[in-house]
C-alpha cells in the first residue's frame, strides 16, 4: 500500500507545512509497516507524568508521549536537574520497547518554562501583545525553547493563538490580542522562536503547538470551554487566519479547543478538524487533544474515542491512569476494539501514527536527543533575564500622564509605594507559574518584585517608604500605587464583574487625597473597569502580568526606557460592554498608548 497516499490526503495547498514534514516519509512508511496495532495505538496516547510514577507503562503500552500538566512536578522536587532526571527516565523506558520509538515530552511553557524553579518567567501573552513586536517575541520564545530543552523537554504547548473577544474569559491573558491580524503576526513569531526557521533536529528546536483550535476565545460571554454561536464566515474571519499563518510558518502541532461551535464539541468536529484544518489548510503535523477533553463529547467514553479519532485527532491527552474513569488503559482497549469492529479504520490509525512519527523523525529524536548540560545550566541566566526585561519594558502601556508625572526622577527625595501587589512575585507572574493556578506571594522561581526594582533604581539619597495597606498615608514627592488581580488560570479566571476592586479604588483615592502625584500601576490579565481609579491617578500604567523581571517596570518609570506599548485589546468603559465586536465606545481603543 502506498502509505504516502494514506498519509498525505491533505490537499496540495501551497504551504510550508507540507514541505516541512515530508522529508522522512520513506522512514515513516518503513517503520509503520513493522508496527503492531498495539504499538501504533500506543503512539497516539499522551499521559500525564503524575499517572506514570512507579510504573513501567511507557514501555508496557508503547506510549508515544508524556506531558507534565500545570501542577505535575517531579517527586524529587522542582529543580531543573529533578526535571531532567524525570524526563530522561521516562524517555529511557520508551527505548526499551521492541522498536525503540523515542518518547515526545510536552509541557505548558506558556510564558517561559513556567513550571520549574529558576526559570525566567516572561510577561503573559497579553503583555507580549502590547509590545506589537514580533522580533522580540521570537527572541523570547527562543529563550523559552532553550530553557525547556535544558530539562530534556522538546514540545511546548504554545503559542496560544486565541483571539479573545470577551474578556470575561479567564484565559484572556493567554491571547495576544482581540485583533486577528496581530495574533497571526505574533503567533508566527512565536512558532519560529520555538522551532527555528523550520522544526529540526537542533537540540533547541522545540515543537510548537498552536492552540486551541478553533474559537477558544469566541465563546458566549467569554465562558471558558463554552460555546461559539456564530456563522461559519464569522468563525473563519476571526479565528482561522492565525492558524493559516502558523501552518505556513511550519507549526508542527495544533491542540484542539475544549469549546464548541454552535453546540458541537470541537473535539468531535470532523468538518473543522479534517476537512478544513488538514484538508483545506493542508496541516500535516500532529493534532493533539486537550486535557481529558474527549470525555466531554459524549457520556460514553468508547463513543468519545471513536468520534475524536474519526474527527481527525491524532494524539489524545489522557492524563489519568487506572483507578480513574476514562483512563489511558481503557482508551487503548476501546480503540483496539473499535478497529476490530470496523468503526475506526486502519487507514485513520496509520495516518495519525504517521503524523506523529514524521514529527519525531523531523526532530531527530530517533538519533537520540542527549541534552547539552550548558542548556540546563543556562536556565534563569542573566542573558535570558535581559530579554525578558526588554519584553516587560515594551509591554507597558501608558494610559494617562497628567503634568508629565512620568518619568520620575531617580533622585526624587521621598517616594511612597503602596499596594500588596508591589512586592508580590506571584501576583506579578499570574497563573501558569510553578503551579497551574499560580499563587500569590513569593513564588519559588526567583525574580525581582516591582518594589525591589524601584529601590534598586533610585538614588541612595531617595527615601522609599513602602506600605502594603497604605496605612497613615501622607504627602510625598510621588506615590506609586500598585493594584490588580490575584493569580488564576483557565475557568478559575472567568468572572462577571470586571470592575477594579473597591479596595484598590479606595487605595488610589487615599493616595490622591494627600495631594501628591499618584502613579497607578495595574497588574492584571485583562483590562478592568476603572471609573474613579483613572480619574484619581496622575499617571496610569497597564503592566499586565510582567513575570519575574520587575526591573523592566522600573526602567520605564524612571526614564531609562520610553513607553512604547500599545493596547493589545480595547479597554471597556463599563462592565456590560466587553466585546470588541460591540462597536459601543470603549474607554480606549486597541492600539492606544501614550508615549510620555
Ligand atoms: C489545559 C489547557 C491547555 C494545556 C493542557 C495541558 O487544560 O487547556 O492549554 O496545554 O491542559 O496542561
Amino acid at each position: 500500500m502506498l502509505l504516502a497516499g494514506v498519509i498525505f490526503s491533505a490537499s496540495t495547498a501551497d504551504n510550508a507545512s507540507a514541505q516541512n514534514f515530508s522529508a522522512n516519509d520513506a522512514k515513516v512508511s518503513a517503520l509503520l509497516a513493522q508496527m503492531t496495532l498495539d504499538e501504533k495505538i500506543g503512539q497516539m496516547v499522551q499521559v500525564d507524568s503524575g499517572a506514570l510514577a512507579g510504573n513501567n507503562d511507557v514501555a508496557k503500552y508503547y506510549l508515544g508521549s508524556v506531558l507534565s500538566g500545570g501542577s505535575s512536578d517531579p517527586a524529587a522536587g522542582n529543580s531543573p536537574v529533578a526535571w531532567l532526571d524525570l524526563v530522561n527516565g521516562l524517555k529511557a523506558q520508551a527505548l526499551t520497547t521492541r522498536l525503540k520509538i523515542p518518547l515526545l515530552y510536552g509541557i505548558d511553557a506558556v510564558h517561559g518554562h513556567n513550571n520549574i524553579e529558576g526559570a525566567v518567567i516572561f510577561p503573559h501573552h497579553i503583555g507580549l501583545g502590547a509590545t506589537h513586536d514580533p522580533k522580540l517575541i521570537a527572541r523570547a520564545e527562543q529563550v523559552t525553547a532553550a530553557e525547556v530543552a535544558g530539562t530534556g523537554v522538546r514540545w511546548a504547548f504554545a503559542p496560544c493563538i486565541a483571539v479573545p473577544q470577551d474578556e470575561h474569559w479567564g484565559r484572556t491573558y493567554e491571547g495576544y490580542s482581540d485583533n486577528t491580524a496581530l495574533v497571526s503576526a505574533l503567533g508566527v513569531a512565536a512558532v519560529k522562536g520555538f522551532q527555528g526557521e523550520a522544526l529540526s533536529a537542533s537540540p533547541v528546536s522545540v515543537l510548537a503547538c498552536a492552540k486551541h483550535f478553533i474559537g477558544d476565545g469566541g465563546t458566549q460571554n467569554g465562558k471558558d470551554q463554552g460555546n461559539d454561536v456564530c456563522d461559519e464566515a464569522t468563525l473563519r474571519k476571526l479565528f482561522l487566519p492565525p492558524y493559516q499563518a502558523a501552518i505556513k510558518a511550519g507549526v508542527g502541532s495544533i491542540m484542539v479547543s475544549y469549546s464548541s461551535w454552535n453546540g458541537e464539541k470541537m473535539h468531535g468536529n470532523k468538518y473543522l478538524l479534517t476537512d478544513v484544518l488538514k484538508g483545506e489548510l493542508g496541516f500535516n503535523g500532529l493534532l493533539v487533544s486537550d486535557w481529558a477533553a474527549i470525555d466531554q463529547i459524549n457520556p460514553d467514553f468508547k463513543l468519545d474515542v471513536a468520534q475524536s479519532i474519526n474527527a481527525g485527532l491524532d494524539m489524545i491527552m489522557i492524563p489519568y491512569g487506572s483507578g480513574h474513569a476514562n483512563n489511558y488503559i481503557e482508551f487503548i482497549d476501546d480503540l483496539k476494539a473499535l478497529v476490530a469492529e470496523g468503526k475506526v479504520s486502519p487507514a485513520r490509525i496509520d495516518d495519525a501514527v504517521a503524523r506523529i512519527l514524521r514529527i519525531k523523525f523531523q526532530m531527530g529524536l530517533f538519533a537520540g536527543d542527549t541534552i547539552d548540560p550548558q542548556l540546563t545550566a543556562a536556565i534563569g541566566s542573566p542573558a535570558h533575564r535581559t530579554i525578558a526585561r526588554e519584553c516587560v519594558r515594551e509591554s507597558l502601556v501608558l494610559l494617562k500622564n497628567e503634568n508629565h508625572a512620568l518619568p520620575l526622577s531617580k533622585t526624587i527625595k521621598h517616594l511612597v509605594v503602596v499596594g500588596a501587589a508591589a512586592d508580590d512575585l506571584g501576583v506579578q507572574c499570574g497563573g501558569w507559574t510553578i503551579d497551574w493556578q499560580g499563587r500569590k506571594g513569593a513564588v519559588t522561581t526567583g525574580g525581582t518584585t516591582i518594589l525591589t526594582a524601584i529601590k534598586q533604581t533610585v538614588s541612595s539619597a531617595t527615601e522609599v517608604t513602602y506600605s502594603a495597606a497604605g496605612s497613615d498615608l501622607k504627602a510625598a514627592d510621588a506615590i506609586i500605587v500598585v493594584v490588580g488581580e490575584q493569580p488564576y488560570a483557565e475557568m478559575k479566571g472567568d468572572r462577571q464583574d470586571l470592575n477594579l476592586s473597591a479596595s484598590d479604588k479606595a487605595l488610589i483615592a487615599q493616595a490622591k487625597a494627600t495631594g501628591s502625584p499618584v502613579i497607578t500601576l495595574l497588574l492584571s490579565g485583562r483590562p478592568l473597569v476603572l471609573d474613579s481609579a483613572l480619574a484619581d491617578s496622575s499617571a496610569f500604567v497597564a503592566a499586565w502580568l510582567p513575570g519575574t523581571e520587575g526591573e523592566g517596570v522600573a526602567d520605564v518609570l524612571f526614564g531609562d526606557a520610553k513607553f512604547t506599548g500599545k493596547l493589545p485589546r480595547m479597554w471597556p468603559l463599563s462592565n456590560d460592554h466587553l466585546s470588541s465586536l460591540d462597536p459601543a465606545k470603549p474607554l480606549f481603543k486597541t492600539g492606544f498608548g501614550l508615549k510620555e
